[in-house]
C-alpha cells in the first residue's frame, strides 16, 4: 500500500515534532488538535522549528514554506477520512488513547494503518479498542523527532507482518533507523533511559550534588549530550512522570518509582522547557536557552591552601596520566612506584603521550621538554615529604590503599592534602586510618587523565571546607572541569552509568533485543557516544562486574544486583575488548 497522506493526532512536543519531520518528507499531513488554542500553538511549534533549521541551512525558505503547506491544521476528526495512516501523539492516558483509536477507527479507511507514538503504555491495550487490531502498530519517535534518527516499531501479538512491513518501510522514508520490538513497557530506549533519570532526580532531590553538577558530570564523563536533569525539562516532566509511573506500574521495580520530586514540579506547572521552568528556567516557554544556571567555573572559593609540589603514588595508565596533567599545568611531579623499574616505564608512558600531543599539533616541543623536565620518577615515599599534595592512584584494593595511607601521613609533611583515586572504594576508610581526616579527599580522574575535563571532587563527612576548596582550586588550574559530591559508592558518574549498563545487559537476558539493536537504540535515540555493550566491552567486563556488585552491596537495591549473563561471562574469561570476547568478538 502507498501511504500519502498521514494523520497526526496531537501537537504537544512530540506530535509536532512528527508532523514536521513526515511533511519534510513530502507527505501530506492532517495535524489534529482538539481545542484551536492548542492547534495554534502546534503550528507555533512548527514554525519556529522549521525556522531554526532554515537559520542551520537544513532546510531553504522554499522547502519550509512547501513543508508548511503541506499541512492541514485542524481540530475537525472527520478530515482523517483521507488518511493512510495516523499517528497519535496525545499525552500518556490509556484511557484517552482508547477513546481517539475507537473514534479514528470509525472515520479512517479500512486499509489505514493506526499508530501510536506511546513511550509506556501497552499499544495492545489500544489496539483492542479498534476493530483492526492487526493494524494497529506502535511508532516511537525520539525528541527531538526532527533531529533524532531512531524510530521504535513496536509489534503487538496481534499486529500483522504486513504492517510491522509498512511501519519499517514507512519510517526508512523519513530517513530514520527502525527497529522492530515487543510491547513492553519503555520499549528498549526509555526502559534504559528512565531509571537513570530518575536515579539523578533523587540524587538531585537529596543534595547529593547539584543541578549543575549532575549534568556536567554526565556530559563530561560520559560524553552524553545533555545531562539527566535539563534532558528531564526537554522531555517534559508530566512526559517523564507518566512514563516511569507505567514503568513501574508493570515492573514493580523500586527504581522506576517516580522521585517526589517529579510530581511537585507538574503539579505547580512546572514542566520543563515547553512551560519555561522545570529543573532549570528557560527564557520563554519552549526556548532551549537556560537563565538560571550556575556558572559553577565562577564560584568564588574560601581560603584555599597553595599547591606548588604534587605527589602522585602509583604506575598504571591512571597514574601516568595524572602526573602528566600536574605537569603540563606547570607543576613539580614526584612520582612514587613500587620499583625503580616501574616508575621508568611510567616515565616512558607520559614521554610518549606528550610526543604525540606534540605530533597532534596541541603543545609544542619546548612545552614538552618542560613539562616532561618537571616529573621525577621514584620508588621512594620518603620523597613525598615536601609534596603539598599527593594524589594516590594504586590498585583498587582497600588494605593496600589502607596501608599506604598510613605510610603517607606518616611521611607528608603536616598540611599536606592526601588524595585517592578510588572509583569504588569508600574515602572515608582511608581518611580514618590517617591523623589527618580533614585533609583526606576523593580526587577521581577519568581514563585518559590528559583527555578527560572531568574530575569528582569527593567530600567525606571529614574533609574540611578548605581542602575541598583547595581541590576545586587545583582542578582548575589543571583546565579540569570539577564536580563535588559525598562519599557514596559511584559518587555520580558511575553510580548513574553502571545501573543503566547492567539493566541492557537484563534487557539482552530477557531475549527482549539485540545487541545491536540494543546499542543502536541508544546511540541514535539518546545521542549517546557508545551503546551500552560496545562501552562494556570497552570498559571491561570484570571492571563493570566489580562496580556493580560494589553499588548492590551499598545500596542494597534489588535493582542494582549484577546481572547473571555478567558474571557468566566474566567468569568465562570473556573481560570485553582486552581479551578479544565480551559481549562481542574481536579481532585483537
Ligand atoms: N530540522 C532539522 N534539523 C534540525 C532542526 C530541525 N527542525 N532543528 C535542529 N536541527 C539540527 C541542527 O541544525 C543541528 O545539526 P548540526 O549539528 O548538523 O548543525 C542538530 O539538529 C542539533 O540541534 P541544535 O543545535 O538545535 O541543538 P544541540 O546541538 O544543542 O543539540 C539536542 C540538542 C539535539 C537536543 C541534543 O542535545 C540531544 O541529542 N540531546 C539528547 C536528546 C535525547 O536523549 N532525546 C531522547 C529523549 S527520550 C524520548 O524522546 C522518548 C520519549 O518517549 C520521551
Amino acid at each position: 500500500m502507498a501511504i500519502s497522506t498521514v494523520g497526526v493526532i496531537g501537537l504537544g512536543t512530540m506530535g509536532a515534532g512528527i508532523a514536521e519531520v513526515i511533511s519534510r518528507n513530502g507527505y501530506s499531513v492532517i495535524a489534529i488538535e482538539n481545542s484551536t488554542a492548542a492547534l495554534e500553538h502546534g503550528r507555533g511549534t512548527l514554525e519556529a522549528s522549521t525556522a531554526r533549521a532554515v537559520k542551520r541551512a537544513k532546510l531553504t525558505e522554499q522547502e519550509r514554506s512547501a513543508l508548511l503547506d503541506r499541512i492541514t491544521f485542524t481540530t475537525d476528526m472527520p478530515a482523517l477520512a483521507s488518511a493512510d495512516l495516523v499517528i497519535e501523539a496525545v499525552s500518556e492516558s490509556l484511557e484517552l488513547k482508547k477513546a481517539i483509536f475507537a473514534e479514528v477507527d470509525a472515520i479512517t479507511p479500512p486499509h489505514a494503518i493506526l499508530a501510536t507514538n506511546t513511550s509506556s503504555l501497552s499499544v495492545t491495550d489500544i489496539a483492542v479498542a479498534t476493530g483492526r487490531p492487526a493494524n494497529v502498530v506502535g511508532i516511537h519517535f525520539f525528541n527531538p523527532a526532527p533531529v533524532l534518527s531512531f524510530v521504535e516499531i513496536v509489534r503487538t501479538v496481534v499486529t500483522s507482518q504486513e504492517i510491522v512491513d509498512e511501519a519499517v518501510a514507512f519510517a526508512r522514508t523519513l530517513g530514520k533507523e527502525p527497529v522492530v520490538i515487543g510491547d513492553r513497557a519503555g520499549f528498549i530506549a526509555n526502559a534504559l533511559l528512565f531509571g537513570y533519570l530518575n536515579h539523578a532526580v533523587s540524587m538531585f532531590e537529596s543534595k547529593y550534588a547539584s543541578r549543575e553538577d549532575i549534568d556536567d558530570a554526565m556530559r563530561l564523563g560520559c560524553g552524553y549530550p545533555m545531562g539527566p536533569l535539563m534532558l528531564l525539562d526537554l522531555i517534559g516532566l508530566d512526559t517523564a512522570y507518566e512514563i516511569l509511573d507505567t514503568m513501574y506500574k508493570q515492573g514493580r521495580d523500586r527504581l522506576h518509582a517516580p522521585s517526589p520530586i517529579l510530581k511537585q514540579l507538574v503539579t505547580a506547572g512546572l514542566k520543563g522547557r515547553k512551560t519555561g521552568r522545570g529543573f532549570y528556567t528557560y527564557e520563554a516557554p519552549g526556548s532551549p536557552v537556560v537563565v538560571d544556571a550556575v556558572d559553577t567555573e565562577a564560584i568564588e572559593l574560601g581560603p584555599t591552601r597553595e599547591i606548588a609540589s604534587v605527589g602522585v603514588v602509583g604506575s598504571g595508565t591512571m597514574a601516568s596520566g595524572i602526573a602528566e596533567v600536574f605537569a603540563k599545568a606547570g607543576m613539580d611531579v614526584v612520582l612514587v612506584a613500587r620499583s625503580g623499574d616501574k616508575a621508568a616505564q611510567a616515565l616512558s608512558r607520559i614521554e610518549a603521550s606528550l610526543d604525540k600531543a606534540v605530533s597532534k599539533e596541541k603543545m609544542t616541543q619546548e612545552e614538552r621538554d618542560a613539562a616532561l623536565e618537571r616529573v621525577r620518577g621514584t620508588s621512594s615515599l620518603r620523597e613525598l615529604s615536601y609534596a603539598d599534595l599527593v594524589v594516590e592512584a594504586v590498585v583498587e584494593d582497600l588494605e593496600v590503599k589502607k596501608a599506604l595511607f598510613v605510610e603517607l601521613d606518616r611521611t607528608c609533611k603536616p598540611g599536606a592534602i592526601l588524595a585517592t583515586t578510588t572509583s569504588s572504594l569508600p574515602v572515608i576508610d582511608l581518611a580514618v586510618v590517617t591523623k589527618r581526616p580533614q585533609d583526606v579527599v576523593g580526587l577521581h580522574f577519568f581514563n585518559p587523565a590528559a583527555v578527560m575535563k572531568l574530575v569528582e571532587v569527593v567530600r567525606t563527612v571529614s574533609t574540611s571546607d578548605e581542602v575541598v576548596d583547595t581541590a576545586i582550586a587545583v582542578c582548575r588550574a589543571l583546565g579540569k572541569h570539577p564536580v563535588t559530591c559525598g562519599d557514596r559508592a559511584g559518587f555520580i558518574v558511575n553510580a548513574l552509568l553502571f545501573p543503566y549498563l547492567n539493566d541492557a545487559v537484563r534487557m539482552l537476558e530477557a531475549n527482549y533485543s539485540s545487541a545491536n539493536d540494543i546499542d543502536l537504540a541508544m546511540k541514535k535515540g539518546c545521542g549517546y557516544p557508545m551503546g551500552p555493550f560496545e562501552l562494556l566491552d570497552v570498559v571491561g567486563l570484570d571492571v563493570s562486574y566489580a562496580i556493580q556488585r560494589t553499588l548492590y552491596l551499598e545500596f542494597r537495591e534489588p535493582g542494582f544486583a549484577p546481572a547473571p549473563r555478567l558474571e557468566h561471562l566474566v567468569t568465562a574469561g570473556y573481560l570485553g575488548r582486552k581479551t578479544g570476547r565480551g559481549f562481542r568478538d574481536y579481532v585483537n
